[in-house]
C-alpha cells in the first residue's frame, strides 16, 4: 500500500461531477455497520465499521479498581483506553500508546461520564477498552459511538446513549463525516458528540479556520447527522434481542 504523505494529498477534494472523492454528497455519511455483543469475555461489547474505520469496544464493570489507590470512596470511576493498532494506518504506528491516544482516551471518557450514574458505585471502576484496527479519519467519534453501545450492551444503567460525528470544511464547502484524506487535506475539522438525555454537546473540538456564522451552520448539519447515528445505535441494540427472541442466532455472550 502506498505511504500517504502530505505532498501526495490530492489538489482537489471534489470530483468533476461535484461529489466528494469517495462519491459522497456533502451531507452524506459513510456506510455504517454496528453490532453489539461481539466479545464473549467482556461484560458488554460492540463493533463498529464506519467507512474504512473498524473499531471494537469492550466494557468491564463495575469491578474492583486496580491499582487500588485510584478507587474513590464516594463514587465509581470510568477508565477509557483508546488504542490504535500498529497496522491500522499506512505508516506503521508505534505500538506504545502515545500522546494522541492518551488525549483521545480522555476525550471519550469525558463524553461518556455524564451518562453514567457513577455515584451509585463507590469504590469500583468501569473500564472501556477501545481497539481501532483500521483507521481512516474520525476514529475519536467512532470510538465514542461504539463505546456508548458497549456500555449499553453491558446492561449498565445509563441516562442515554452518546453519538459523535466530525463535520468540517473541504475546498471551502461544509461537509459531514470527514474521511481520513478529507481530515488531513481539508480546511477545518470539528468533531462533536451529543448526550441524548439532555441534548447537550459533550465534545467539541476544532482544528482549522472558520467564522462564527459557519460554526452555527456546522452545528445544525451535525445535529441531523447525529440523529441518524443515534437511530442506528438503537437499531443495533434492539436487533440483538430480536435475534435472540426469534432463536435465529446463537447467544453471543
Ligand atoms: O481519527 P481522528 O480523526 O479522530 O483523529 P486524528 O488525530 O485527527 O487522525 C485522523 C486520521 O489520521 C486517523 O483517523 C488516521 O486515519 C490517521 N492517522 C494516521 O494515519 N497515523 C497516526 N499516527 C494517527 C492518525
Amino acid at each position: 500500500m502506498p505511504l500517504i504523505i502530505k505532498d501526495e494529498y490530492p489538489e482537489k477534494l471534489f470530483r468533476e461531477d461535484g461529489k466528494r472523492l469517495d462519491g459522497r454528497e456533502l451531507n452524506e455519511l459513510r456506510p455504517i455497520k454496528m453490532e453489539v455483543g461481539v466479545i464473549k469475555s467482556a461484560d458488554g461489547s460492540a463493533y463498529l465499521e464506519w467507512g474504512n474505520n473498524k473499531v471494537f469496544a469492550a466494557v468491564y464493570g463495575p469491578r474492583e479498581v486496580h491499582p487500588h489507590h485510584l478507587a474513590k470512596p464516594d463514587r465509581g470511576i470510568l477508565r477509557v483506553f483508546y488504542r490504535m493498532a500498529t497496522y491500522s494506518v499506512f505508516d506503521r504506528k508505534r505500538p506504545a500508546p502515545g500522546r494522541r491516544e492518551k488525549e483521545i482516551s480522555m476525550i471519550v471518557s469525558d463524553c461518556l461520564e455524564p451518562i453514567l450514574f457513577l455515584e451509585l458505585y463507590p469504590g469500583t471502576s468501569f473500564e472501556i477498552f477501545i481497539e481501532v484496527v483500521d483507521a481512516d479519519g474520525g476514529t475519536r467519534c467512532a470510538s465514542t459511538t461504539v463505546a456508548a453501545l458497549a456500555l449499553a450492551d453491558a446492561g449498565i444503567p445509563m441516562k442515554s446513549l452518546v453519538s459523535a460525528i466530525a463535520v468540517g470544511k473541504i475546498d471551502g464547502k461544509q461537509v459531514v463525516d470527514l474521511s481520513g484524506i478529507e481530515d488531513k487535506a481539508g480546511d477545518a475539522d470539528l468533531p462533536i458528540a451529543i448526550t441524548w438525555y439532555n441534548e447537550e454537546i459533550s465534545l467539541l473540538q476544532f482544528d482549522g479556520e472558520m467564522d462564527l456564522d459557519e460554526m452555527t451552520k456546522f452545528l445544525d448539519i451535525a445535529k441531523d447527522a447525529l440523529s441518524k447515528i443515534h437511530q442506528m445505535q438503537l437499531v443495533s441494540l434492539k436487533s440483538k434481542y430480536i435475534t435472540l427472541k426469534e432463536g435465529e442466532g446463537e447467544k453471543k455472550r
